[in-house]
């Protein structure tokens, strides 16, 4: 055994969920950079070797399983001292909620009753902002004490957040297991190869197909980095089971954001820019038509971006304080248009932005035309590797009938 590999084998073990994921991705990348510790990635097999080529310059080691299935949990972070939860479905579908709830709230809370099982001290979990509370009066920006109000409408995805951390806060208590959680707001960044939401509308805004955009919205971005160094951090230095709001100390207009864009992208301005209040009701219409009709992203991939809860955060306006995660971690933000610019360099330079070169064939309703880059957006909704694509898919063409299943469960 070489010197390097004996300084290795000493190393200590940090477990990581959802490493196929935005966040997971950018995590594992980061924990390697550190060179503390050895990096354990949880994965289905499937899922592995549909992403193998992002962890092809990685010296990790694999193990198969998932959230949902405990024993694999258990058994994958034998010998380690670190786990970091950072799997989970991210979906607005209603048609999604079991499984959001098989996911985000009980496959938390086996990652947390496996990690107490196997002795470790802590564990990490990526939650989302949307679990604190947006505040009423929104002169007062949301902190990690603002507290989630049940009685407003969220969707089921913020829903299962919020009880995920109820979850293990609960497990906390009754093991000793220590948990810290990481709430950051919109996403920017590399390795976004599974399209999260804001990949995907930089996408359809570089192919001129988004006809419509909120305007006088504004909303809370991070960089998928900054993220990543607060979760190491946070096993470091966090206080046992605080949240973390992680979010810039600026906000993006709408406005601007498309700017940026534009800019990168040499796409055209989409032709109605209308106020994001308006388009919240609007959404909301369309909502309610999907809970009872059909989902329109069978037909269009950007309708899934266009939804009531979407455009609720971004007309909200809201003001996340980043101060706690300054003042306990350390943590000082990359600006803004670093973090975009890296997002929209990486996806062009890994292909999923192909930029037109002039304007010769830009017809309005080309949706005919088939998409080179297609095949990496059909599952962008599962931003992280635990999701069951196919129960996914069942679920939203049978979702009239799981609307009215769960209703009778309930
Ligand atoms: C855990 O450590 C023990 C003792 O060193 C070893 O026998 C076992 O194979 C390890 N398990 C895993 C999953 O690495
Ligand atoms: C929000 O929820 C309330 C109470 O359930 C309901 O009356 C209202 O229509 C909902 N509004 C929207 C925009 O979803
Ligand atoms: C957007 O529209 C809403 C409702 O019509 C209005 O109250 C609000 O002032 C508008 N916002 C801006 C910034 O113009
Ligand atoms: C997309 O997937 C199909 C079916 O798996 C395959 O035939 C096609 O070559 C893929 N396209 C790209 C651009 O990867």
């Amino acid at each position: 055994m070489s010197e390097k590999e004996q300084e290795k084998e000493k190393k200590l073990i940090a477990f990581v969920s959802g490493s196929t994921g935005f966040v997971g991705m950018n995590l594992v990348r980061y924990l390697l950079k550190k060179n503390e510790v050895k990096v354990r990635c949880l994965c289905r097999k499937k899922t592995f070797s549909e992403y193998s080529k992002w962890f092809s310059d990685l010296d990790v080691e694999i193990v198969d399983g998932d959230l949902t299935n405990y024993e694999s949990l258990v058994k994958g972070m034998e010998n380690c001292t670190y786990a970091y939860n950072a799997a989970g479905v991210v979906s607005f579908k209603g048609g999604d909620k079991n499984l959001l709830f098989k996911v985000n709230v009980l496959g938390a809370r086996n990652f947390a009753l496996a990690a107490a099982k196997n002795n470790i001290k802590r564990i990490i979990h990526i939650s989302s902002a949307i679990t604190a509370e947006v505040e009423e009066d929104i002169s007062n920006p949301t902190t990690e004490d603002s507290t989630f109000n049940p009685f407003k409408n969220h969707s089921y995805y913020e829903t299962s957040k919020y009880h995920s951390e109820a979850e293990l806060l609960k497990i906390s208590l009754q093991t000793g297991l220590e948990v810290v959680f990481i709430n950051p707001v919109a996403i920017l960044g590399e390795f976004d190869f599974k399209m999260s939401p804001v990949g995907l509308m930089f996408k359809k805004i570089a192919q001129n197909k988004i006809p419509v955009f909120p305007s006088k919205g504004k909303y809370s971005f991070v960089g998928a980095y900054d993220i990543a160094k607060a979760s190491y951090r946070a096993m470091k230095y966090g206080k046992n089971g605080q949240k973390y709001i992680i979010s810039h100390d600026e906000q993006l207009t709408t406005e601007k954001l498309l700017d940026w864009i534009l800019e990168s992208t040499n796409a055209k301005k989409p032709k109605l820019m209308i106020n994001s209040t308006a388009l919240k009701y609007v959404a909301w219409v369309k909502d309610m038509f999907e809970k009872y009709f059909f989902t329109f992203d069978r037909f269009f991939e950007v309708a899934s971006l266009f939804s009531y809860h979407s455009m609720k955060y971004l007309c909200s306006g809201q003001v996340y304080d980043n101060s706690l995660v300054k003042k306990d971690l350390g943590i000082k933000f990359k600006s803004l248009k670093v973090c975009f610019e890296e997002h929209i360099d990486w996806l062009k330079n890994n292909g999923f932005i192909v930029i037109k070169k002039n304007d010769e064939d830009d017809d309005e309703d080309d949706d005919e035309d088939e998409d080179e880059d297609d095949n990496f957006t059909d599952d962008f909704y599962n931003e992280n590797e635990n999701e069951n694509e196919n129960q996914n898919e069942n679920e939203n063409q049978n979702q009239n009938q799981n609307e009215k299943q769960n209703q009778n469960q309930n």
